[in-house]
């Protein structure tokens, strides 16, 4: 899907121009559309409709206010990874009650943290965890509800950093000690066991591997029941994968129906834990053509967003769409005359100006560009905005909502002031 509609004069999401965008708020600048958001969610809802099931919303894939505010208001709940993100759920109005807690590594001031918000459930990945759990519980007089992430061994066929359920992974426990591990939890006075869960990889498109794990995981519930332990959850995890490029991506009421149908009749609640199929068609990174530069072998395009802003192509060698979406005029750049008219159709690399090789946003892009046109990098909503830094000392980019003809200002663009607002020198 392709949040960008062209159906005026200009390149539009919903009912605001990107040109009119950045002659606002400047650029580099994500843009989201709240009906993309809102479909997005919908999807979700539909595909699971009349089952006892709760979406909860990976925060790490955009975890900015104003996008967990539309989902809350949608009556999602949320997956987190860490007490920040807990604090960000609750600072937009997420309900706690409606939040799973996910992570290889909580820190006990993390488990304070969410036991005192009363969260829905700590996905624990240890056994060393559930022990530490149950001794922060116990001191502060409380139960903790726990799941456990079991690892069922399935390989998503997703890219190997994203792939997260093979033995060899550092997620989840062994599907192997799983039992052993809810027998030591039942014992434990602390614990209050509620649920498992499974999450096997990002960006997945056959939707066998999910359905295949979650056979496994209904083996092990049936199996606990038998022994008495009666789970009142079931935790799929997210991983829905969505269109970069020319992927074929099912509807999610497709993608699910394998894994739903290995589902029907159960009684327990259903959690999934989608991200980027929420929100990575739901934004795009607006940037600037500063400089076109012909190079011996290659022509560049140095733009004004670089791999601080959109890690995904450096770390991952993500592919992301990028299209022209309005002429130039007003690039910080002089004109180069020798690059030819803007209707010159030319390959070229799209790179940042951050002082490393890597920091490329697109390779071999047919575009007729000139400086000063706006290019609008697609597919951008999801570990996006998430995954910025500050690299060479680069001020985070504004974010920007569209809701029909209104544009909102979700988060100002940083100030070169702030990012050195923390630090100090030697006396
Ligand atoms: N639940 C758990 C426990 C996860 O670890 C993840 C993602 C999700 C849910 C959400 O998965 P999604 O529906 O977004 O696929 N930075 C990478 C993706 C990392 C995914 C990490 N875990 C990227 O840019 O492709």
């Amino acid at each position: 899907m392709n949040m960008l509609n062209n159906t005026r004069d200009a390149a539009c999401v919903e009912g605001v121009a990107l040109t009119t965008i950045a002659a606002q708020f400047g650029t580099p600048c994500y843009v989201y559309s709240r009906a993309a958001l809102t479909a997005a969610h919908a999807s979700y809802q539909n595909a699971l409709a009349g089952r006892n099931a709760r979406i909860c919303y990976a925060v790490k894939a955009n975890s900015t206010l104003a996008i967990l505010n539309v989902f809350a208001r949608l009556g999602a709940g949320f997956d987190i990874v860490s007490g920040g993100e807990l604090a960000r759920v609750i600072a937009a109005g997420g309900d706690p009650a409606k939040v799973v807690f996910s992570g290889v590594g909580k820190s006990r001031a993390e488990m304070q943290q969410a036991l005192a918000a009363d969260i829905h459930c700590f996905n624990v990945e240890s056994a060393s965890e559930l022990e530490l759990l149950n001794t922060v519980a116990g001191e502060m007089g409380r139960r903790a509800p726990i799941a456990l992430r079991v690892n069922p061994n399935v390989d998503p066929k997703t890219h190997p950093y994203i792939s997260t359920g093979l033995k060899t992974s550092k997620f989840g426990v062994a599907f192997a000690s799983a039992r052993d591990l809810y027998h030591r939890a039942r014992t434990l006075p602390h614990l209050d066991i509620r649920g498992i869960a499974c999450h096997i990889g990002s960006q997945l498109l056959d939707p066998q591997p999910a359905a295949d794990a979650a056979s496994r995981v209904l083996e092990l519930v049936d199996n606990l029941a038998a022994e008495g332990i009666e789970l009142q959850h079931i935790d799929l995890g997210g991983g829905m994968g969505i269109r970069y490029r020319a992927e074929t991506v099912l509807p999610t009421a497709d993608y699910l129906a394998p894994l739903l149908a290995r589902l029907a009749g159960r009684r327990e609640m259903l959690l999934f834990e989608p991200g980027r199929s929420l929100v990575g068609n739901a934004g795009l990174l607006l940037t600037r053509v500063e400089v076109l530069k012909p190079g011996a072998e290659k022509n560049f395009a140095v733009v004004d967003a670089a791999m601080n802003d959109l890690a995904r192509p450096a770390l991952y060698d993500a592919f992301h769409e990028i299209v022209k979406v309005g002429a130039g005029g007003t690039a910080s750049a002089g004109i180069a005359a020798n690059m030819g008219t803007a209707s010159e159709t030319k390959t070229y690399e799209i790179v940042g100006p951050i002082c490393e090789s890597g920091d490329f946003l697109g390779h071999d892009r047919e575009l007729a560009l000139a400086e000063g046109d706006l290019l609008a990098i697609l597919s951008a909503g999801a570990y996006g905005m998430a995954m910025s830094s500050n690299y060479n000392t680069r001020p985070r980019a504004a974010e920007v909502m569209v809701d029909g003809n209104q544009m909102h200002l979700i988060r100002r663009r940083e100030e070169v002031a702030q990012l050195f607002a923390l630090e100090s020198v030697l006396p």
